[in-house]
């Protein structure tokens, strides 16, 4: 894993949009995975700022989210399709026919919807980059504890502890939905590159399990310690748990150098 350690979440953003950035730039038809939370809305930010500044272009992107209420009229104003609407597509030229999410309604057959979902990631050519937050129970997506390590996109029943994480969300009187298609486990591992954004000390014991922890069904988080290019963005508070915080910066100093000298155009590769 790269950690790269920031002052605040402000911070973070701009770090994590150098990497969104480096691709939309340097591919000709980016494919992007997004996240949808508290977290990435200050990348999102910083993303629609740089294209209003011509310096992003998301003309020849194609997007996948992680995940999806189920049964959930797109139109809903508590629908991850509205969210990606309100805090991103509506603000640059994307062409909103490349912007997929994996949306199920109670007529159809999850199964098959994963599977169109998985052959659709499938047919863009795969996701050069997935973005991430994680739950503060280690989730990545709606894969929650126990989910299989080699899961791909499907529909999960979210644990008590996420339903309380975004009932900040809802409205006392909005009916909070306890289900959700996600991309897998397996899916996200697919992906070329990750960059997983957590901030906050919620997120602190989460980020320790996942750095340092053994790689467990229980923090599914912890399955990025497999992955080849994974990048953990994170704020001090998120990284306060992380044993060896000296070597971490150090480390963070040199790949700063090296990204300086070369730059992250090996990210369009
Ligand atoms: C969102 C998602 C989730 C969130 C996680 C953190 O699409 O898949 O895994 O990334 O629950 O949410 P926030 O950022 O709200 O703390």
């Amino acid at each position: 894993m790269q950690i790269v350690l920031c002052d605040d979440a402000e911070h973070a953003a701009r770090e994590a949009a150098k990497w969104v950035q480096a691709l939309l730039v340097h591919k000709a038809k980016p494919v992007l995975g997004l996240a949808t939370g508290s977290t990435p809305i200050r990348l999102y930010q910083e993303l629609i700022a740089l294209h209003q500044l011509q310096q992003l272009s998301f003309a020849n992107c194609t997007t996948f989210n992680l995940d999806e209420y189920f049964d959930i009229a797109a139109t809903h104003k508590q629908s991850y399709r509205s969210f990606m609407q309100k805090h991103l597509f509506n603000h640059v030229d994307i062409d909103q026919t490349n912007t997929y999410l994996p949306a199920c309604s109670q007529g159809q057959n999850p199964r098959l919807v994963g599977l169109e979902y998985e052959q659709k990631i499938a047919a863009a050519g795969g996701i050069d980059l997935q973005i991430l937050g994680i739950g503060s129970n280690g989730h990545i997506g709606f894969n929650e504890p126990t989910s299989s390590l080699a899961s791909r996109t499907r529909l999960k029943t979210l644990t008590a502890q996420t339903i309380a994480d975004n009932s900040r969300l809802f409205e006392p009187d909005e009916v909070q939905p306890t289900m959700a298609m996600t991309m897998g486990i397996a899916t996200i591992m697919d992906a070329r590159y990750i960059l997983l954004i957590a901030t906050g000390q919620a997120k602190a014991e989460a980020v320790r399990q996942m750095v340092c922890g053994p790689v467990s069904a229980y923090c599914p988080a912890s399955i990025l310690q497999m992955h080849e290019h994974a990048i953990v963005v994170l704020d001090k508070d998120a990284a306060s748990l992380i044993s060896d915080q000296q070597y971490l910066k150090v480390a963070e100093q040199e790949n700063q150098r090296m990204i300086d000298m070369y730059g992250l155009q090996f990210i369009a590769e």
